[in-house]
């Protein structure tokens, strides 16, 4: 049997075929530009394949950007939540992965621990891709790479700034950069740095991610800024988080010193006046909404690889 194309991280996929899946996007993106949303691509390239989709947490992006590109690309989606499903009466993972690989041609789980996601992967015998973790979110740093391709035409090179809490999302930016060859820094407070061990890996393959405490200093020069929220999904102690990110906020002040042609990104859903001001997010720097659009594109893609069709 050939190896299975899981994603449960960017490096899963590597830098090769990363750039075919940006690529690919970008194609298909251009060719059904106006097209009635449900309306499948003229290829069809899925017809007939079934995508199951696990939520243990919550989403709004997630869920519909699977779920019509499965429609878009000639396939559809089931979707199944921890509360509905017998996983919320503790039928074990292993057993949902045989059951959901017999009805099912890839699987998305959204859970809170990634080894869960990684369980699910090793006894499942179809592609499993990773919809959000506590380490991870490759998916949304797909869409974002999207963005910035689209927006200023070269990833490699780009100088990134990660804003406030060094979570799921930055860590897959930080592993990101070093598939990709772009620059990272991340402005964080003390204790809340991105993932040791993607930190590591990521200068193992030689992009070391400074760390700074200056919110200031990786803003300079800065082609985009990104964020996200302070308190993720399952994580308490918002008061004090909101108390040492507050420096880390991207305001206008902010987003003048790394310049007028810089980005803004947010993952989304975002927390005005916190992370981000209004200005800034409903600003002319904003790529927020693209970033949004941009997930539908990218899992595209990305779904084609995982079955063997990229
Ligand atoms: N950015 C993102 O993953 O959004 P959802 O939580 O709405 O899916
Ligand atoms: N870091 C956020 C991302 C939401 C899309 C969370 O995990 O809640």
């Amino acid at each position: 049997m050939t190896e299975l194309r899981h994603f449960l991280s960017l490096s899963d996929a590597g830098g090769e075929a990363i750039a075919a899946i940006l690529n690919d996007a970008q194609d298909r993106k251009a060719a059904r530009a106006g097209w009635p949303k449900g309306r499948a691509d003229a290829d069809r390239p899925l017809d007939g394949y079934v995508l199951a989709m696990i939520f243990e947490k919550n989403s709004t992006r997630t869920r519909v950007s699977f779920d019509l590109a499965m429609r878009q690309l000639g396939g559809s989606a089931i979707i199944l939540d921890t509360a509905s499903s017998q996983l919320g009466r503790g039928e074990s993972v292993g057993d949902t992965a045989r059951v959901l690989s017999r009805f099912s041609d890839a699987i998305m789980i959204r859970t809170n621990d990634h080894s869960k996601a990684e369980e699910l992967a090793a006894a499942a015998s179809v592609p499993v891709i990773n919809g959000l973790t506590d380490l991870s979110h490759p998916c949304q740093i797909l869409a974002d790479m999207l963005t910035l391709i689209e927006r200023k035409g070269k990833l490699a090179g780009s100088k990134w700034a990660w804003f406030g809490d060094g979570n799921n999302v930055c860590n897959s930016l930080v592993e990101a950069a070093s598939l990709m060859f772009f620059d990272v820094t991340v402005a964080c407070p003390e204790g809340f740095e991105p993932d040791m061990d993607m930190l590591k890996a990521a200068a193992a393959r030689g992009r070391s991610v400074p760390i700074v405490r200056d919110a200031a200093v990786a803003a300079a020069g800065a082609d985009v800024i990104a964020t996200d929220t302070w308190t993720s999904m399952g994580q308490s102690d918002s008061d004090n988080r909101a108390k040492v990110m507050a420096p880390y906020a991207v305001n206008e002040a902010m987003m003048a010193r790394a310049g007028e042609d810089a980005l803004f990104m947010h993952c989304l859903p975002a927390h005005r006046g916190e992370e981000v001001t209004d200005a800034v997010i409903d600003g002319p720097q904003s790529a927020a909404w693209d970033e949004a659009e941009n997930r539908l594109h990218a899992q595209k893609s990305l779904l084609l690889w995982c079955l063997g069709k990229l």
